[in-house]
């Protein structure tokens, strides 16, 4: 087999972790993101390869590469086969994929303790353990994303069970981690109870919440790679996962402030879950329907008019007749805008990547604390497709599971037109009481379906 110099395998590292930073950097921005992702998925092939022609990577490499095969084919046409409306369920998936790799990781370093030191067996515990956690916790979030678990489900004394079970754990891992000889029943059970930790973490959170969980799951799947990186003595993984690490770190801290939740209030005090219950969604009461021609002719004769995304803009692929009513309207000299609220959809970005694919162009987008003061200046708001990121209850609605969390205010608009199906509440589950607002009228129907007759009903007027 070919045994590579380490100063090259070295090097190779090096060169991954330059391409992971100025990836990453590039991310920043949509005008670059696309080169970014392709600057870092370049750095990961190349660190891939380095491992592979480690000199210590003396057998099995049938096996890699059957396990890369099946592995990266089957990621590489799920990809490209994904809609874009099932992107956040993907992203929850791979990165709890993230946290089970750096797991098996730590199970092969805690069968072989003989050859490994007490501190990298300490660390391994530590990665196997997060790893675990981020694991059971992002398969939670991906069956709550999919709605195969649809309710919230509290604990008596979560805070107990948190310290208690943990407690529980890191005992276990402290034996692993000091003994000199393997025990996989001991290994078993502390794995174990890692997922259950994972699952019992995640299964009281819900609505708002959600979203700053999953930014969590991001950092801790970074930070247990980065330990493994390190039990491995593997340049590249340390780096890769350090980035993801701080990157969500930042992410969480984001989305946390967005939502108006501090990280323990999340976690820990059952924030956000109404003491007397959820309440019903009861939509339908008393709204106030319009025609797509109405509305089509509110938008054609406003000076400014500020397009509200959400999932359902999303779910239903209306983004490229979004923009087509856009340019239709500027046409006009119509004034048009985008709200993007941070928690819009269902994943961090998914309306700002959806518009783009598009073609809207970014100066359009502008965000919650950007757009809020704007509103009273603001004819006509198309509300498409979202309802919890404009839930006027999260203000005045101490019940709400959403109270609390900014809200765009869009009911400081002159009008308001909302793009929905019919019943359904969004995805906290709750009553928005802007669909029964003076101001509020809503156009029933699929998003992609209500836009393309707005289009028509405009291209009429002339
Ligand atoms: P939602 O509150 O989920 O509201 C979506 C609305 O779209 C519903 O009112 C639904 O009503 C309508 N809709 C669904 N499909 C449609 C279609 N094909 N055509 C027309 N309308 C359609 O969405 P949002 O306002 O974007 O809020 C996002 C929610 O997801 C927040 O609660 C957030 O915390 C949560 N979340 C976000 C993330 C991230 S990071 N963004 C991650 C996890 C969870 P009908 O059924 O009546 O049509």
């Amino acid at each position: 087999m070919i045994q590579t110099a380490p100063d090259l395998i070295n090097l190779a590292y090096f060169i991954s972790a330059l391409l992971f930073i100025t990836g990453l950097r590039k991310m920043s921005s949509p005008k670059t993101a696309r080169s970014g992702i392709w600057l870092a998925g370049g750095g990961m092939i190349i660190a891939v390869v380095a491992t592979f022609l480690h000199p210590q990577v003396v057998s099995n490499h049938l096996l890699i590469l059957i396990a890369i095969a099946i592995g990266g084919g089957f990621a590489f046409f799920q990809a490209r086969s994904v809609a874009i409306s099932n992107m956040p369920e993907m992203t929850a998936i791979y990165n709890g994929l993230g946290g089970a790799a750096a797991a098996g990781i730590a199970i092969i370093v805690l069968l072989r303790v003989s050859e490994h030191t007490v501190s990298a067996k300490a660390v391994a515990v530590l990665g196997g353990m997060i790893g675990s956690i981020t694991f059971a916790g992002s398969i939670m979030a991906w069956a709550k994303l999919k709605r195969i678990i649809a309710k919230r489900h509290q604990f008596v004394n979560r805070q107990v069970l948190y310290v208690a079970l943990g407690s529980v754990v890191l005992m276990l891992g402290l034996l692993l981690a000091t003994s000199t000889s393997s025990h996989p029943m001991l290994l078993l059970v502390f794995f174990v109870l890692s997922l259950v930790f994972g699952v019992i973490m995640t299964l009281p959170i819900a609505a708002a919440d959600l979203p700053v969980l999953i930014s969590i799951y991001n950092a801790m799947t970074g930070l247990a790679v980065a330990f493994e990186g390190y039990v491995l003595a593997n340049p590249a993984m340390i780096v890769a996962g350090m980035l993801v690490c701080a990157a969500g770190v930042l992410l969480t801290r984001l989305m946390a402030n967005a939502v108006n939740r501090s990280l323990s209030e999340i976690m820990y005090s059952g924030f956000g879950i109404s003491h007397s219950g959820i309440a019903e969604p009861n939509t339908r009461n008393s709204i106030n329907e319009i025609d797509p021609f109405d509305s089509a002719t509110s938008m054609a004769y406003a000076e400014r008019v500020v397009i509200v995304p959400g999932y359902g803009m999303a779910s239903a692929q209306a983004q490229h007749k979004v923009q087509e009513l856009t340019q239709l309207l500027e046409e006009r000299g119509v004034g048009v805008r985008f709200a993007i609220h941070p928690v819009a959809g269902r994943m961090p970005g998914h309306m700002n990547v959806v518009l783009a694919e598009a073609g809207v162009p970014y100066e359009k987008i502008a965000d919650l604390s950007e757009i809020n003061p704007e509103f009273s200046k603001v004819d006509v708001v198309l509300v498409i497709g979202a309802n919890d990121i404009v839930n006027l209850g999260a203000r005045t609605d101490t019940n709400s599971p959403l109270h609390g969390m900014p809200v765009l205010d869009v009911d400081n608009a002159g009008s308001v037109i909302v793009l929905k199906r019919g019943d359904g509440a969004g995805y906290a589950g709750v009553d928005n009481p802007l669909l029964q607002h003076p101001k509020t009228r809503v156009l029933l129907g699929d998003a992609k379906r209500s836009v393309q007759d707005l289009i028509t009903a405009i291209k009429s007027l002339d």
